[in-house]
């Protein structure tokens, strides 16, 4: 099935209404977002733990490796840059560091809480290429922007 962001958006504002610790929320949306699409194969965050250092958070899928600093790989571009990272071609991105070898395409988005704050990025991966576009990138920020505002 394909998602449904309207809907997915109003099941996890319900679900995480008044809930301000940030691993609690990542746990959730990684768990309603991961089994809401087919084409996500791993979906998780990784946090913000240090300067220029993430560090796996709550995930649905496979193993995810533990560490990244933010010099490498998709996930660090998407917490350097604060842009979000749409990548059709896994092999095509320098510095791609492939926790599945079954993976094709990702996105990656930054992930603020309302100070402004990077607290953490989502990064969602696809066993497909080109499985992403900006559909995916508009409905996901929504989403993230709504939960994480009053995250700690
Ligand atoms: N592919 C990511 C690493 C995280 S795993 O895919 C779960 C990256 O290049 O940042």
């Amino acid at each position: 099935m394909r998602v449904e962001y309207d809907e997915l958006e109003k099941v996890i504002v319900a679900l995480t209404e008044g809930e301000t610790d940030s691993v609690a929320l990542m746990a959730t949306l990684a768990c309603e977002i991961h089994h809401a699409d087919d084409r996500f194969d791993w979906t998780g965050f990784y946090r913000v733990v240090a300067p220029q250092l993430l560090k796996i958070g709550p995930y649905q899928g496979g193993h995810g490796c533990l560490v990244i600093p933010f010099e490498r790989g998709v996930c660090g571009a998407a917490a350097r840059t604060g842009e979000v990272q749409l990548v059709a071609d896994v092999d095509a991105f320098p510095g791609h560091i492939a926790c599945a070898s079954s993976t094709r395409s990702e996105i990656v988005l930054p992930v603020w809480n309302g100070a402004g704050k990077l607290i953490a990025v989502l990064d969602i991966d696809s066993n497909r290429p080109a499985a992403f576009d900006d559909r995916d990138a508009a409905g996901l920020a929504r989403i993230l922007g709504a939960v994480f505002a009053d995250a700690e």
